[in-house]
């Protein structure tokens, strides 16, 4: 028996160098799984995804930083074929990298589009193919979990809620949310799980001018019924719920996390 909730497993975080990414991939090492800090190919996110790396091995977990560019082909199949030799095998992964390249529709460079469809969607699709082909290669004596394996993705209530100026943004996310229920649906005979999360506004770099100030975080609670602005952990608990046995009947589902954004709190009282 091990006693931590995910003894024994393995996990691969993409984008983990900061943010949802990094908090993830502590969580997740805490509970005992050997983790995969992959970041973007750059200086900046190596130096970041190790100091990740180096918090997690003086907390007593096992993790490695991994470069890869996920909207590469040849960078994530490179990635995944690296976790197999080292670990052997793949458990879990969170499909968490993502970028915002905000524009009026008018503005709009076909890179701005591009770039954004690259990583939070093809990148995603990537990702868990070769996290598919993987799982399906365990031996069931390797099996540590109800499930042979599973797949977490990092949506945003932005495949709920339109985004004026994020509109390739918006448009990667609801690509991920059906997506992730269609491969949910595929898998599920295979005893492969699929879920997302979906966060509302997080205190990380990508929103950084949202919250910088104490106007833009005044202007940004007004769309927070419950009042305060979102923390790395709110997200990473519940990933390593929807990871963990504690969900084995749990798939195809988008686990919203926002403080209520998604209640449209303008209405209250109006309309
Ligand atoms: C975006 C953040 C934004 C939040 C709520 C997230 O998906 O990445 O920039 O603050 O949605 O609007």
């Amino acid at each position: 028996m091990h006693s931590k909730t995910l003894g024994q497993q393995v996990a691969i975080v993409t984008g983990a160098s900061s943010g949802i990414g990094r908090a993830t991939a502590i969580a997740l090492a805490m509970e005992g799984a050997i983790v995969i800090v992959n970041h973007f190919p750059s200086e900046d996110d190596r130096i970041n995804a190790e100091a990740g790396v180096r918090e997690i091995s003086d907390a007593g977990g096992r993790a490695v930083a991994v470069a890869a560019d996920i909207s590469r082909e040849d960078q994530v199949e490179a990635m995944f074929a690296e976790t197999l030799d080292r670990f052997g095998k793949l458990d879990i992964l969170v499909n968490n990298a993502g970028i915002e390249r905000p524009a009026s529709i008018q503005d709009m460079t076909l890179a701005d589009w591009q770039a954004v469809i690259d990583v939070n969607l093809t990148g995603q699709f990537l990702c868990s193919r070769a996290a598919v082909r993987a799982f399906l290669n365990h031996k069931s004596s390797e099996q540590t979990s109800g499930a042979i394996g599973t797949i977490i993705f990092v949506s945003s209530v932005h495949a709920i809620i339109p985004w004026a100026f994020q509109t390739n943004y918006a448009a990667s996310k609801g690509g991920v949310s059906l997506f992730m229920r269609s491969l949910a649906q595929e898998l599920a005979p295979m005893k492969i799980r699929v879920n997302s999360v979906a966060p509302g506004a997080i205190r990380t770099p990508i929103n950084h001018e949202a919250w910088m100030s104490d106007e833009k975080m005044a202007q940004l609670l007004k769309l927070i019924p419950y009042g305060r602005i979102g923390e790395p952990e709110d997200i990473s608990r519940a990933i390593v719920w929807l990871a963990s046995d504690a969900a084995d009947y749990v798939t195809g589902t988008a686990l919203v996390i926002d403080g209520g954004m998604t209640l449209y709190p303008a209405f209250r009282g109006e309309g």
